[in-house]
């Protein structure tokens, strides 16, 4: 279970007049999700969707509230310099007794994440892409031939084993999100989290994408072990199909808006009544606040 708990994030930036600036991207964000379901956040540019999603990796510190998953509080990476760490130390003392015990022994949570922009490394082909997530990951005892194996499973998986020795920049768009789906999955993580995974595809190699990312979540959570998939998107009726629930951000400072559950059984068909009318009731609520903005203006 993921539980984030009143996560906010405020970014001091300088401004062309060199004057220091403050930005809250994120705010007041409390939200818990359960394992096993495939939730969305959607809202408009700039709302601080993939800021929430790096804190709930543990990329970014919030500045304000903690992150946990299954009652381990996530902690960003060590700082680099000593004065940094000083600073670090004294910031998770502060909310928790506990935490001088969580800096010794820094949990690890089982996630793995797929970026906006640059899910793949160039140089690397596509299996060398998946060996690296892997090796990144192993105990160091695996054998170099079990490890490319496992790679060679799951980029079979997606439909790119005969793809395996291409580079990225060899591989159509589709083609390289599904390499980035298989480098998250090869890693058996018990979260992914994907931030526009779909963005930069057609709208039929979408919907196919969107299909495997279904049917990779039910054959490799299947058996006991549930994924949990949170997937950023401003696209509603991908945030519909696919999700168990759908959260709505507010244009910036990003806080929730609504969370609207979606109970239709799966396999779903993408006309079905109830998910467009769902559809709807976001785009009229969206729709809404531009009129409000409006009204504002005037
Ligand atoms: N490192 C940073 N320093 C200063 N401001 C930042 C930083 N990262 C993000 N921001 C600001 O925080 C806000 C939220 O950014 P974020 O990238 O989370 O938005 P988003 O909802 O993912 O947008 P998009 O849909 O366009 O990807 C933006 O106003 C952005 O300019
Ligand atoms: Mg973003």
């Amino acid at each position: 279970m993921i539980e984030a708990r009143s996560i906010g994030k405020f970014f001091s930036v300088v401004n062309e007049k060199g004057l220091a600036e403050g930005l809250t991207a994120v705010l007041n964000v409390s939200l818990t999700i359960p394992d096993g379901k495939i939730v969305s956040i959607l809202g408009p540019s700039g709302c601080g969707k993939s800021t929430f999603l790096e804190i709930l990796a543990g990329l970014q510190a919030p500045t304000d509230g903690t992150i946990h998953i299954d009652g381990k509080l996530v902690l960003e990476p060590l700082p680099a310099t000593r004065k940094e760490q000083i600073a670090y130390r004294r910031r998770y003392r502060f909310i928790s007794p506990l935490a001088n015990g969580v800096f010794r022994d820094r949990p690890k949570h089982d996630i793995a994440m797929i970026f906006q922009d640059y899910a793949v490394f160039p140089w690397m082909t596509a299996l060398q892409n998946v060996v690296f997530a892997l090796n990144l990951r192993s105990s160091g005892r695996a054998k170099k031939r079990e490890i490319e194996e496992k790679a060679l499973f799951y980029l079979h998986k997606v439909d790119l084993a005969a793809s395996a020795h291409k580079y990225p920049s060899q591989l159509s768009g589709g083609m390289r999100q599904r390499l980035a789906l298989a480098r998250a999955l090869s890693v058996e993580p018990k979260i992914i989290l994907m931030d526009e995974p779909f963005a930069a595809v057609d709208a039929l190699t979408r919907e196919k994408l969107q299909d495997e990312l279904l049917r990779l979540w039910d054959e490799t959570g299947g058996a006991g072990s549930p994924i949990t998939v949170i997937l950023v998107t401003h696209d509603t009726q991908e945030a519909v199909y696919l999700s168990d629930e759908v959260i709505v951000f507010s244009p910036g400072p990003g806080t929730i808006r609504n969370r609207i559950p979606v109970r239709v059984r799966r396999p779903r068909a993408r006309t079905d009544a109830e998910l467009v009318e769902i559809q709807e009731r976001i785009l009229a609520m969206f729709q809404y606040d531009i009129n409000q903005e409006a009204d504002y203006s005037i």
